[in-house]
């Protein structure tokens, strides 16, 4: 009887510190900030924001931002990470354009290769966040 009580309480107390350390915040906490880690040293975010540094378009884009385009955040929550939407973002920073937020206008990039505008896209639209 007495060897009984010991196992239980061996168990109840396992149970307890097991239950403890996963329940509820910390474990959350662990994931989202390995997340954001994987963000900045993800290749893409990386190369697109070292161009997006070295071209204009932070005269007119910030991450959280409306200035005179959209943020960035904005653009990422609205467009899906596919091959198509990369596509069709990378041709409207080289054409320019306006009409899908408003009336102002993206200055075309001509001089930018696709791969490049393409890779800025991918960039942003890693900033997702909804
Ligand atoms: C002269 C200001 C200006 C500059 C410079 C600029 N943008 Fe923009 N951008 C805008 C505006 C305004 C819009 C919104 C266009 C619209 O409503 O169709 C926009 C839209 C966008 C969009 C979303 C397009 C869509 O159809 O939803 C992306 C992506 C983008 N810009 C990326 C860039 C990148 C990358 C650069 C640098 C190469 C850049 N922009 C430079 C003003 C600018």
């Amino acid at each position: 009887m007495k060897k009984y009580l010991i196992i239980i309480t061996a168990v109840a107390a396992i149970a307890a510190c097991n239950s403890s350390p996963g329940s509820g915040s910390s474990s959350d906490t662990t994931s989202s900030a390995s997340s954001s880690t994987d963000l900045s040293s993800n290749p893409d975010y990386q190369k697109g924001l070292a161009l997006i540094a070295s071209n204009d378009c932070l005269t007119c884009h910030k991450v959280d931002e409306k200035v005179t385009g959209p943020a960035y955040r904005d653009v990422a929550n609205k467009y899906a990470n596919t091959d198509d939407n990369v596509k069709k973002l990378a041709a409207k920073i080289i054409s320019g354009g306006s009409g899908v937020w408003g009336d102002a206008a993206m200055t075309p990039h001509p001089a930018l290769s696709e791969a490049d505008a393409e890779q800025m896209v991918k960039y942003v639209l890693l900033l997702r966040n909804k």
